[in-house]
């Protein structure tokens, strides 16, 4: 489904240009990532979530990836909290707490394990979250590289698997067009999960976060029947 990579691609976009990127290109000394601390709440609870899903999921079309999804990134939190540990940000104590940001996008990723069907929580735990993750380390690593503070698995092992994670389970959906409604609410799930992790990532900067632009599929040059008349229970987003 060629249309909801370019729709996830392009909600990636607009947080690419929002106040965390940007923020890295003066980061000066390893004192600067204060928002490891928050990160390592993500990297725990994610990863929950993607077991989460796996332990709950009865559907035999997605129940083998989803393992190896979490198979994969089942030690992702120990080895980041060995490279805190080596690089002074605990100094032997516990992480600050999650933040409300933190807590509100990670809310997202348990509440589709648990409620959302498994094509939806392929929308929004893969081709998004895994998507936002790619741009993250590829940009956190220069940085940390530049710093002589990149050492250990943690941030290699997401150069190499973000992008292999990011389409996992997008071939088991079928071919879900944008203007079904079923296409219609994961257009939604993307803008809804996007937003979370802009506000999240502002967050860790200290900074606010600007709404995310309702992208419809439209705007992809993908035509849409003529407007039929909007019903109480169309996604409020996209009528
Ligand atoms: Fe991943």
């Amino acid at each position: 489904m060629e249309w909801l990579l370019d729709l996830s691609e392009r909600y990636r976009a607009q947080l690419r240009s929002g106040p965390f990127f940007q923020s890295l290109a003066q980061v000066q000394r390893p004192s600067d990532l204060k928002w490891v601390h928050q990160l390592i709440h993500q990297s725990r609870e994610f990863t929950s979530a993607l077991c989460l899903r796996y332990s709950l999921c009865k559907d035999r079309n997605y129940q083998g990836i989803f393992a190896e999804h979490a198979v994969q990134e089942a030690d992702h939190p120990d080895l980041l909290l060995g490279w805190m540990e080596k690089y002074g940000f605990l100094d032997g104590s516990e992480p600050q707490p999650a933040s409300p940001a933190t807590v509100n996008s990670l809310a997202f990723c348990w509440r589709s394990a648990v409620r959302d069907t498994c094509d939806v929580q392929v929308i929004g735990l893969n081709l998004l979250s895994e998507g936002v993750a790619l741009d993250f380390y590829t940009a956190v690593i220069p940085v940390l590289e530049r710093l002589d503070i990149l050492s250990g698995n943690y941030w290699k092992v997401h150069r190499e698997v973000d992008n292999v994670h990011l389409t996992m389970g997008l071939d088991r959906c079928g071919d879900v067009r944008p203007e079904s409604s079923t296409g219609r609410y994961y257009q939604q799930v993307l803008w809804h999960s996007a937003s979370l992790y802009n506000a999240m990532l502002s967050s860790w900067v200290n900074q606010p976060a600007k709404t995310l632009a309702v992208l419809p599929a439209e705007m992809l040059g993908v035509p849409l029947p003529a407007k039929r008349k909007s019903s109480p229970t169309d996604p409020q987003i996209l009528t």
